[in-house]
């Protein structure tokens, strides 16, 4: 049985409790929603990666409460200090090297000697956070392979019962996953776009992010989870579609539909206005109704590869992509 508990301090105080137990929590954040566990207890975190029948060489993300507790963890060199100070609390994830003395186990790590820090915004994650007083290792809160869920009810319906309870905050905000910078040596490094931009992280910190080039720089970031298949729904999914099969189901971006849309299943539109920001949000909750219909494909209209699209652009790819590793 998977409890659902309100957001509100009785709520807030169960889910706190659970996790200390051992227990897992799915919470709300801002990007999408957390499947969490206490991140200093390997069994614990071992239990996340059998919920979601996550690889456990592929990392996880420990949210923390502020700056202060990141730094118990990590090592933040200057130029992870300035985007620390910039965006959080945020939709921004730091892969730093592993501070001496941090309490977050092996597992939560997948063993690499870096650690993945972020603080986020939401007040729900944020009171959890201070509540329970160490630091939550956190995927995102669906089977692994699916899409990341943005409502609670995403949550249950892949992982009903495999969870202790869910933390009903409502929708997510942005609704795709945090962007993840790597520092290194004085060098940032882009692991995963999202809603804070490759252009937001290079004015912050005034030089260019690198990429991270497989066979490349033996000193740069190891990126796990990048190497995949992700977000993926069971309907085909077909990218830049201008023309329109009958049967297909269409994903729509902006006033202009793809010739043929009159043919298709159903239409759903991302944002008919063309604004990113809004796409963003729909994107996930979009992509779940229309695995539904049984359509012959997910048809997705071209969405533009600037600032925000680029992050929409990354997660539709591995949605079409083969299904080899997932978060
Ligand atoms: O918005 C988000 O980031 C959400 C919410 C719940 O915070 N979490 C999330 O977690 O998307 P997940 O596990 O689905 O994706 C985390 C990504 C994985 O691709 C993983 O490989 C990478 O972060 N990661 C974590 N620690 C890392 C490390 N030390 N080095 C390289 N990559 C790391
Ligand atoms: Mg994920």
């Amino acid at each position: 049985m998977t409890l659902r508990l309100t957001p509100d301090d009785d709520g807030i105080a169960r889910a706190a409790h659970l996790l200390g137990q051992g227990r897992l929590i799915a919470f709300p954040t801002e990007t999408v929603y957390g499947l969490g566990a206490d991140a200093t207890d390997s069994a614990a975190v071992a239990g996340i990666y059998a919920a979601k029948g996550r690889p456990a060489f592929n990392p996880l993300i420990s949210h923390v409460q502020d700056l202060a507790a990141a730094q118990r963890e990590g090592v933040f060199e200057p130029l992870a200090l300035r985007l620390a100070e910039r965006f959080w609390p945020g939709p921004l994830t730091l892969v730093v090297p592993l501070a001496q003395g941090s309490s977050v186990c092996d597992l939560a790590r997948a063993g690499l000697a870096s650690i993945g820090l972020r603080v986020p915004s939401h007040p729900v994650a944020r009171a959890l956070l201070a509540r329970f007083g160490r630091p939550i290792a956190a995927p995102s809160a669906n089977r692994s392979g699916h899409v990341s869920p943005t409502l609670a009810s995403h949550v249950l319906a892949d992982l009903e019962g495999a969870i202790d309870a869910v933390l009903d905050g409502g929708p997510a905000a942005v609704g795709l996953e945090s962007t993840i910078v790597a520092v290194v040596d004085d060098h940032a490094y882009w692991l995963r776009p999202g809603s804070i931009t490759r252009d937001d992280i290079e004015r912050t910190i005034g030089q260019p992010v690198l990429d991270v080039v497989s066979g490349g720089d033996e000193n740069a970031p190891v990126s796990p989870g990048r190497l995949a298949s992700h977000y993926a729904p069971a309907t085909p999914v077909r990218l830049n579609a201008t023309r329109i099969a009958p049967g297909e189901a269409v994903l729509a971006f902006g006033s202009d539909l793809p010739a043929g849309a009159e043919h298709a299943l159903i239409v759903q539109n991302l944002s008919p206005t063309a604004n990113l920001t809004e796409a963003a949000t729909h994107l996930y909750i979009y992509l779940r109704n229309l695995d539904k219909l049984q359509a012959s494909a997910i048809a997705v209209a071209p969405i533009p590869d600037k600032g925000l699209g680029e992050a929409i652009n990354d997660r539709l790819m591995r949605a079409a992509a083969p299904k080899t590793l997932c978060n």
